[in-house]
C-alpha cells in the first residue's frame, strides 16, 4: 500500500473543512502524479487517521467526497480503492508548481498562440521572411511531378536511405563519423530525444541539464519522470566541478547539452571543456545526449562530443526546424548501431512509421545547393541582426553573458532590481513575447536573465515596449 504524504495543514486550514480538504488534495495529487495508480488500495480510515493527524470523521468524509467525484471507489468490506480510469497526466502540475509565467510552457504557449501582429522576442525560431520558402515550395513543385516518389506507402523503418547518407557527410564535416546504418530519421528533434527518454531512462533516473538549458527539456524529462538536476553553465560549457560533483552524488543516467550555440546562452562547447566532460563522463559510463540543432549557423565547426566518443556514450540528435522549416517536421538520431536498432524499435511502437514525405522533400532541397546558399545569407543577415540587437539592448541597459560567435540567442541581465518575469508579463500585455530567464532554470536561479532572439528584435517596438515594462516593473 502506498504512504501517503502527512503534511500538517496550514493553521488556517484547521478547520473541519480545511482538514477534509487538504486530505483531499493530498490523495487527489498522488493520484494525478501517478504515484497512486488505478485500483491501488488507500489507507483504512483509521490508518489514514493516523496519517494525516486528523479524525476518523474527516477521513470518512474525504473519502466520500472524492467516491462521489468518482476519483475513488468504496468496496463494500474492503476498502477503499483508486479507479481505473485516472485523471490526464497534467504536466504542469509535475514539478515545482509555478507561476504559470515561469512555466517551461510559457514562451512556447504564448509563441504559437500570439496574435500575427505580435513580436516574438523570446520565441526559439526564425520569422518566416528568413526561411527558404521559395526553395521549399520548388522542390514541393518537382515532388509533385516525379513518379520516383511515393505519396501513398509507409517509408522504411530507419528512414529514407540517401537522407541518411547525406546526413552522414554533414556529421563528417564536424568529425562525426557515422555510417547511414547508424542513423534514423524521426519527426523532430523533440521526438528524438523523446525516443532516446523511453529507450533509456526508467522514472526516477537522474538526468542532468545544463543550468539554463532549453525550457522543452525540463518539460519533456518531466513527463518521464526524471528526476533533473541543473549543471551551472559557463561562457565555455557546463561547469566541470559542478559536473563531476554531480555525477558522483545523483548517479544519473543521462545528460542532455548542445555544443554549439548553447540555447538559451548562445555559448559554444570549447575544446578543452568537451575533453575534460567526456573523460568524466566514461568513467562515470555516463550517456550524453548531444542536441545540435543549431549546427547549420556555425561558420567554423565547435568540438562535438560525438566526434569525440565516436558514438559510443553520445547520441547525437539533430533537426531542420531553425534553418530549413518548422513545419516540415523532420529530424535525426545518429548513435551506435545496437542503440538505433532498439531505438527503431520504439519508432515503430511509438508512431509506427517516420516522416516519409517530409524526408523527401527535404533531401530536395539539401541537394540542389540552395540550401548552402541560404545558410550563407542568414548568416551574414543574422550577425547583423546581433550587432544591431546588442547596441539596443545596451541602451537600455541591458547586458549580454557573452558575446556569441553566431547563432541567433543572447542571454542577457537586465538592469538591477528588475524581475524578468514581471517584465515579460507587461510586455505581453502590449503584444510582445519575452522570454524570462527562469522558463530556463532548473534552480530558478535566472529571475533577472533574458533571452532575445536577434532575428525576431528587428521591429523597433520590441524596444519601445520593453523600454516601457522596465519603468513600470
Ligand atoms: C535546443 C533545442 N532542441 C530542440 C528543439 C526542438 O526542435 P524540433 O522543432 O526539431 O522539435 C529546439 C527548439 O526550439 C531547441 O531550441
Amino acid at each position: 500500500m502506498n504512504v501517503l504524504p502527512v503534511e500538517a495543514p496550514a493553521a488556517a486550514e484547521a478547520t473541519n473543512a480545511g482538514r477534509t480538504a487538504h486530505v483531499i488534495a493530498a490523495i487527489r495529487a498522488r493520484i494525478a502524479t501517478r504515484s497512486l495508480g488505478p485500483g491501488a488500495k488507500l489507507p483504512s480510515i483509521r490508518k489514514g487517521a493516523d496519517l494525516f493527524d486528523v479524525s476518523p470523521s474527516t477521513m470518512v468524509e474525504a473519502y466520500e467526497r472524492l467516491a462521489a467525484d468518482c476519483v475513488i471507489q468504496a468496496r463494500p468490506g474492503s476498502g477503499f480503492y483508486v479507479l481505473s480510469s485516472p485523471a490526464p497526466l497534467v504536466l504542469a502540475d509535475l514539478g515545482p508548481r509555478l507561476d504559470r509565467a515561469v512555466d517551461p510552457f510559457w514562451v512556447t504557449r504564448q509563441s504559437l498562440e500570439a496574435p500575427a501582429e505580435s513580436l516574438k522576442p523570446g520565441c526559439g525560431w526564425m520569422p518566416p521572411d528568413w526561411m527558404p520558402e521559395q526553395d521549399l515550395r520548388r522542390a514541393l513543385r518537382s515532388l509533385a511531378r516525379t513518379g520516383a516518389t511515393s505519396l501513398t506507402d509507409y517509408g522504411t523503418p530507419l528512414g529514407l536511405l540517401p537522407l541518411r547518407q547525406h546526413l552522414t557527410r554533414r556529421m563528417a564535416e564536424t568529425g562525426i563519423e557515422a555510417s547511414p546504418s547508424q542513423v534514423l530519421l524521426v519527426e523532430s528533434g523533440t521526438q528524438a530525444i523523446d525516443l532516446v527518454c523511453r529507450f533509456l531512462l526508467e522514472p526516477g533516473d537522474c538526468v542532468l541539464v545544463d543550468d539554463p538549458c532549453y525550457f522543452n527539456f525540463l518539460a519533456l524529462l518531466r513527463a518521464h519522470r526524471a528526476k533533473i538536476v541543473g549543471i551551472p553553465f559557463t561562457p565555455s560549457g557546463p561547469d566541470l566541478d559542478a559536473f563531476a560533483e554531480a555525477v558522483a552524488t545523483h548517479r544519473p543516467r543521462l545528460y542532455v547539452t548542445n555544443s554549439a550555440f548553447h540555447n538559451p546562452t548562445g555559448a559554444t562547447l570549447s575544446a578543452a571543456t568537451a575533453h575534460r566532460l567526456m573523460k568524466i563522463a566514461e568513467a562515470a559510463d555516463l550517456t550524453i545526449v548531444e542536441d545540435d540543432i543549431f549546427c547549420d549557423f556555425e561558420q567554423q565547426p565547435a568540438p562535438r562530443l560525438a566526434a569525440l566518443d565516436g558514438l559510443q556514450r553520445v547520441i547525437h540528435v539533430g533537426s531542420f526546424s531553425k534553418t530549413l522549416s518548422a513545419a516540415t517536421r523532420i529530424g535525426y538520431i545518429a548513435a551506435r548501431p545496437d542503440w538505433i536498432d532498439g531505438l527503431t524499435d520504439l519508432k515503430i511502437a511509438s508512431s509506427f512509421a517516420g516522416p516519409a514525405l517530409a524526408a523527401e522533400l527535404v533531401l530536395s532541397v539539401l541537394k540542389d545547393g540552395s540550401y548552402r546558399r541560404h545558410l550563407q545569407a542568414m548568416r551574414s543577415r543574422l550577425a547583423a541582426a546581433m550587432g544591431e540587437t546588442r547596441r539596443r539592448l545596451a541602451r537600455l541597459g541591458i547586458a549580454p553573458f557573452i558575446e556569441p560567435r553566431g547563432g541567433l540567442f543572447l542571454w542577457c541581465s537586465l538592469p538591477e532590481g528588475h524581475d524578468a518575469t514581471d517584465v515579460a508579463r507587461l510586455a505581453l500585455a502590449d503584444g510582445v513575447v519575452l522570454a524570462p530567464g527562469n522558463v530556463f532554470s532548473v534552480s530558478q536561479n535566472a529571475p533577472s536573465m533574458m533571452r532575445f532572439n536577434a532575428a525576431q528584435c528587428a521591429d523597433p517596438r520590441v524596444f519601445t515596449v520593453l523600454e516601457r515594462a522596465l519603468c513600470r516593473a
